[in-house]
């Protein structure tokens, strides 16, 4: 089969399409042939040799794929697939190939109504949120989420689960064109984080409570303004550390407020793990999915060969949503 091989660490130019062999499916996977794959913002560190596929992954990029059941490895009866299922699948690596093994729990059906390039582009987000806003953060109705990020792949699927369980969203972006979008994806209030204190106007918008929830993808950079956006008994969620990987924590504060911070990694949990999480996503997620209230938001498509376009267009920052990558059968 075609792959995206990182030979050595470096700019996109370092993705290169290849032939390598085919996965053969263990114990507990299924084989997915790949229509239609996702980029995420972990390809661009792993591409850079910051954040390597956990053992027994993968060496191929991607996190997530949509495509056609063509083998069921031993011990996968009992999840009910068949060959020619039409399938989604979070992935712990290797979407960025025509063929990809897969855990049997891992895989979800594609929601009615949804095509396959869509499709590719809502395990990862749906499982993230799910797990951390949801299950972690206990977001519930009537509460407020401020949400960093409103344009990105995770904000826009977050903007819209939010809002359609009840919350108040709150969301921040760098233009005034992303946090249109925002809105128009169900934000109640946009900040442009360029240009406003964020944690002062989270305070004016809440009546001086602050929010009860934050999903961070800063990480350091955004530590102390979070914990200062947070209501008293509120929850910080970090996911991503675009803005480093440290610095002082207030425990005064925590302490006073009541305040938890967690951070979590989708990629590195354990495979029973992800079986729930993916369980949670299709009984809770998927029929909003299906009755149109949460939408995929896919920004643009490019195909596999062009990955290095596609990491280039998400560097640059410019999409809103997901970037897509539409991969040929052999
Ligand atoms: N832990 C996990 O399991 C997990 C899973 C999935 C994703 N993630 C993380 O979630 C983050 C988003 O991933 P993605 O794939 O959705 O990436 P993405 O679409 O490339 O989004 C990154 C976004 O960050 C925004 N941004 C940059 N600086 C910002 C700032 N100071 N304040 C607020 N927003 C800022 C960018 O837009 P503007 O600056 O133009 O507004 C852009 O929309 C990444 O950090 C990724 O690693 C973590």
């Amino acid at each position: 089969m075609r792959a995206i091989v990182i030979n050595e660490p470096g700019d996109p130019d370092v993705l290169v399409p290849t032939d390598v062999p085919d996965p053969v499916p263990g114990p507990g996977e299924i084989l997915v042939d790949v229509a239609a794959t996702a980029v995420n913002r972990a390809d661009l560190n792993q591409r850079q040799g910051n954040y390597p596929p956990p053992p027994g992954a993968s060496e191929y990029p991607g996190l997530e794929c949509s495509g056609r059941i063509s083998a069921l490895g031993p011990g996968t009866q009992d999840y009910g697939w068949s060959v020619g299922d039409a399938v989604c699948a979070l992935l712990s690596g290797g979407g960025y190939a025509q063929r990809v093994a897969v855990p049997a729990g891992q895989l979800l059906p594609i929601p009615e109504g949804v095509g396959m390039v869509e499709a590719a582009t809502l395990p990862e987000v749906s499982c993230t949120v799910w797990s951390t806003v949801f299950q972690a953060g206990g977001l519930s109705s009537g509460e407020t989420l401020l949400v960093h990020g409103g344009g990105s792949g995770i904000g826009t699927f977050t903007i819209q689960l939010a809002r359609a369980r009840g919350a108040h969203v709150i969301a921040t972006a760098g233009s005034a064109e992303k946090l249109a979008r925002c809105r128009e994806l169900g934000a109640d209030v946009g900040i442009n984080y360029r240009e406003e204190d964020f944690p002062s106007r989270v305070r004016e918008e809440t009546d001086g409570r602050g929010a009860d929830v934050v999903l961070d993808i800063m990480g350091g950079s955004y530590l102390d303004a979070n914990l200062r956006s947070l209501a008293t008994g509120g929850r910080l969620t970090i996911i991503g550390l675009m803005g480093g990987r440290s610095a002082e924590l207030d425990l005064g504060r925590m302490l006073v407020k009541r305040l938890s911070v967690q951070a979590t990694s989708l990629r590195s949990r354990p495979v029973d793990e992800k079986e729930r999480i993916v369980s949670g996503v299709v009984a809770n997620v998927w029929p909003l999915v299906e009755d149109g209230t949460l939408r995929p938001v896919v920004d643009r498509t490019f195909p596999l060969t062009e990955a290095a376009a596609a990491h280039h267009a998400m560097e640059s920052s410019g999409h809103v949503g997901k970037i897509a990558l539409t991969v040929a059968s052999r």
